[in-house]
Parts: structure tokens; C-alpha cells; sequence
């Protein structure tokens, strides 16, 4: 060593907790964003092939009928978290691939694929991680009423029963549901998502059978597959007031409630929040004889999905400018990186010791057209939010894997194709995968166990 350099290191340490040897690093998809092959080896209809081909109601018309195409090329997806040197995956279970109906009879082939997908990546030392409702219900579920009605519960219940007994030998782990929040909010209240319902009433009622069904299907996994590590993945976010006026204060506290606390209070055993319920004036005839035991089953760990902060402004006060410091990514989200930190404790005030993965954290900007794969935002986003979760290891929090969403760039749901979230540009012309400079900041974080400095 020159001895320049010695000397700027003992004057200079670098200060990078480092993450544990067993950290799952990885990245996400989800089913329909990335696979394409919407009607191949007896797939059957979803509620998002349905909502993509219902004019305006995706912003660019776009649908996943093809997508990244990753159905077929999943073995060159696959090398390239080896590559990388990412040692685990997450993905999720398309419902109408397995079963078509929603409701009966299996199909062989969509199971396969999945069968190959988990051998694929076993076989290069990636830790697959399964998540088995990232928003496509078969379509005929939902005509028979979708989750508003408890039977889709008992169905997703059985749907987990064939995915655990087939994969459940060899999966890391199986998440039940994706950002139940979203499933309800979006797809039946704002009708933003498919299936597309403005309903408020049909919400509340998805909500609590969302929730039911999680607590059915964690029973169907612990019977086909005792040893699988078994949970669910919420998306959590702070909601600090935008004043401290009285009316900012609730509004901040009642969008706690709606967000964070609706899935995760009854999951640990706590109920819904009695504020949000009244406000709501829910009825709560859904609910029945046991329904809170069961969906407070045991959980083997909790993914949380952190993007960024919302401030909450009451409706009742005239809207504010946007504080002249806040930094945002292309889609308008402030980039908040402290607020992983206050979504975890909030998190282990409620589980404890429970083992906890960000299952997703990324962020979408507008590419560079002369070079796709230089994205020093994105780089820089992922930095800082990275440098949190090792602040939060060296304090103690159980955080156990950390997935970049997302793998590749992908649809979008309603906001189609535009927005690029990946670490991994796709060109949509002809599928070609290009590594961008996330992708190999992730691959140094995750094969030196530390944030290096930012090189200037
Ligand atoms: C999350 C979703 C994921 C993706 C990201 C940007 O809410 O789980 O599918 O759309 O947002």
C-alpha cells in the first residue's frame, strides 16, 4: 500500500455497515409485468388481460400480452441474476396459468413452467422466491364476483395447496399475497387497476377477504409444506402531516390507518383500526366467527415494498406547493430514503423479531437516449436507500434480503410501458436485455456486503 493512501484511509474511514454474510440480494418481477405468452399452453384469462384490452384504460394502450416475453426467454433472465451474482429471485405465480378456471382443474403446463423457472435457478445458486397473487385473478373468479365474495378466498386457498405441493420442496419462500392495499384500493375503489370496479362498499369487503384468504392459504402451505418459510408482502409508507394543523393531523393519522395499519394490524393479531372502520362506517357484516385467528395465523417473515413518503394534507385546507426541496423520480414519487427506516420500525413494532425483506425498492427514470444503461440516478437512489437498510442492520432490526424492483423494465400496469423501473433495460422491439449501471452497483453491493463511497 503507497503511503498516500494509508494515510488518507486512517484519516479517512470508510463508514459502510456491512450487511451479513446469508443477505438474500436479489430482484423482483411480478407474473404479468414480465411474461408475455398470454394465451401459450392453456393459460387462462386475467383480470389485467381483460382491464389492458379495455380501451384508455391503460396510458399507452399497451397490455401484457407479450411484455419482456421472460415465459420464454426465463433461462436468459436467469443468467443474468447469475451473472450478476444476485443470489436469490422474486417472482410471482400466475393464478390462470396453474388454474385456468380459477376454481378447477390444473394446467399441467402452466405448472411446468414454474417447475423449470425454480430448477432453473436452484441449479445456478439463486434462492427462489415465490409470490403466489400479484394482481391477476383468473377472470372468471371475478365475474363470479371477484374478492368481494368469500369464495374466491376458499379458491385461492386451493390454488396454494397445488403451488405448495409442487414447489413447496424446493422454494425459499412463498409470500400469499402482493400489496393487498393496492389489490383493494386500486382494483375496486379508485378502479384504477383491474378489474376496474369504483365501489367502495366492494373494497372493504375485497380488503377482509384478501385478508381471509391469506390466512386459508397459509394453512394449505403449512399442510403440503411444513418447512416452507411462509408470509406476505405489504406495501408501507410514512404519512406525516403537511401542517401541523389539527385537520393535516388527522387527515395524516387516517391515512396511517388506511395504509399501513388496515393489512398489518389484523395480520399480527391487533384488528382493523377502529378509526378508519367508523370513517369508513363499515358494517363489517363480512366478517365472521374465527376470521380474526385465522388471518393472524404465524408468519415466517414480512416483505415490505417501499418506494417513498406521502405527505397527507387535509382535503379541507387549500393545497400546498411542494416544498421547493423535495426530490422526486420520474413518476412524481419523492425519493425519501429515511423513510425505509421509519416503515421498518413501524414494521417491528408490531412483529418484533419477525425476520423482514424489502421485497421491493426501485425507482423509475427517464432513460438517457444515446446510453440506456447509464442510470447514475437510479444508481444513486438504490445508494442511498441501501446505505438505510445497513444502518438498520447495525441497529438490530431483523432485515433479512433486499429486492430490487425491478429485475427488468416492464409493464406498468396502468401507466403501460412508459415508465422504467428496471435494473436491466429491455429493448421492447426486440426483447434485448442490457445490464444498466443499477444493476451492477446492486451486484458490488451484493458481493462486497457493503455500500461502496460514491465514486466523483
Ligand atoms: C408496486 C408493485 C409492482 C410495481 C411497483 C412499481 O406497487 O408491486 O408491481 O408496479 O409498484
Amino acid at each position: 500500500m503507497r503511503q498516500d493512501e494509508s494515510a488518507s484511509s486512517q484519516e479517512d474511514p470508510v463508514i459502510s455497515p456491512a450487511f451479513p454474510s446469508d443477505f438474500a440480494w436479489g430482484a423482483a418481477t411480478s407474473a404479468y409485468q414480465v411474461e408475455g405468452a398470454a394465451t401459450e399452453d392453456g393459460r387462462g384469462e386475467s383480470i389485467w388481460d381483460r382491464f389492458s384490452h379495455t380501451p384508455g384504460a391503460v396510458a399507452d394502450g399497451g397490455t401484457g400480452d407479450v411484455a419482456t416475453d421472460h415465459y420464454h426467454r426465463y433461462r436468459e433472465d436467469v443468467a443474468l441474476l447469475a451473472e450478476l451474482g444476485l443470489n436469490a429471485y422474486r417472482f410471482s405465480i400466475a393464478w390462470p396459468r396453474v388454474i385456468p378456471t380459477g376454481d378447477s382443474g390444473v394446467n399441467a403446463a402452466g405448472l411446468d413452467f414454474y417447475d423449470r423457472l425454480v430448477d432453473e435457478l436452484l441449479a445456478r445458486g439463486i434462492a427462489p422466491h415465490a409470490t403466489l397473487y400479484h394482481w391477476d385473478l383468473p377472470q372468471p373468479l371475478e365475474d363470479a364476483g371477484g374478492w368481494p365474495v368469500r369464495q374466491t378466498a376458499d379458491a385461492f386457498a386451493a390454488y396454494a395447496d397445488v403451488v405448495a405441493r409442487r414447489l413447496g420442496d424446493r422454494l425459499a419462500s412463498i409470500a400469499t399475497h402482493n400489496e393487498p392495499f393496492i389489490t383493494a384500493d386500486h382494483g375496486y375503489r379508485q378502479g384504477n387497476h383491474a378489474p376496474g370496479r369504483r365501489d367502495p362498499r366492494a373494497a372493504l369487503a375485497a380488503s377482509h377477504h384478501l385478508l381471509v384468504s391469506h390466512g386459508l392459504a397459509l394453512q394449505a402451505i403449512r399442510a403440503a409444506a411444513p418447512d416452507l418459510p411462509a408470509g406476505i408482502v405489504l406495501n408501507l409508507e410514512p404519512t406525516p402531516p403537511a401542517s401541523g394543523h389539527p385537520l393535516d393531523v388527522e387527515a395524516a393519522n387516517l391515512a396511517h390507518q388506511r395504509v399501513n395499519r388496515w393489512f398489518l394490524d389484523p395480520l399480527v393479531g391487533a384488528g382493523y383500526p377502529p378509526d378508519m372502520a367508523d370513517a369508513w362506517e363499515w358494517d363489517r357484516s363480512e366478517i365472521r366467527a374465527g376470521d380474526a385467528e385465522l388471518i393472524a395465523g404465524r408468519m415466517d417473515f414480512l416483505g415490505v415494498n417501499y418506494y417513498a413518503r406521502n405527505v397527507a394534507r387535509s382535503p379541507l385546507l387549500p393545497s400546498l406547493p411542494p416544498a421547493p426541496d423535495r426530490e422526486t423520480t420520474g413518476l412524481g414519487w419523492e425519493v425519501y430514503p429515511q423513510g425505509l427506516r421509519e416503515v421498518l420500525d413501524f414494521v417491528v413494532s408490531r412483529t418484533a423479531d419477525l425476520p423482514l425483506y424489502v421485497m421491493e425498492n426501485g425507482a423509475a427514470y427517464p432513460d438517457d437516449p444515446a446510453d440506456p444503461s447509464r442510470d447514475p440516478q437510479r444508481v444513486s437512489y438504490l445508494r442511498r436507500h441501501l446505505e438505510v437498510a445497513a444502518k438498520a442492520i447495525a441497529d438490530g432490526l431483523p432485515l433479512r434480503g433486499y429486492f430490487a424492483w425491478s429485475l427488468l423494465d416492464n409493464f406498468e400496469w396502468a401507466l403501460g410501458y412508459g415508465p422504467r423501473f428496471g435494473i436491466v433495460h429491455v429493448d421492447y422491439a426486440t426483447g434485448r436485455r442490457t445490464p444498466r449501471d443499477s444493476a451492477r452497483f446492486l451486484a458490488e453491493v451484493a458481493r462486497t456486503g457493503s455500500v461502496p463511497p460514491e465514486r466523483t
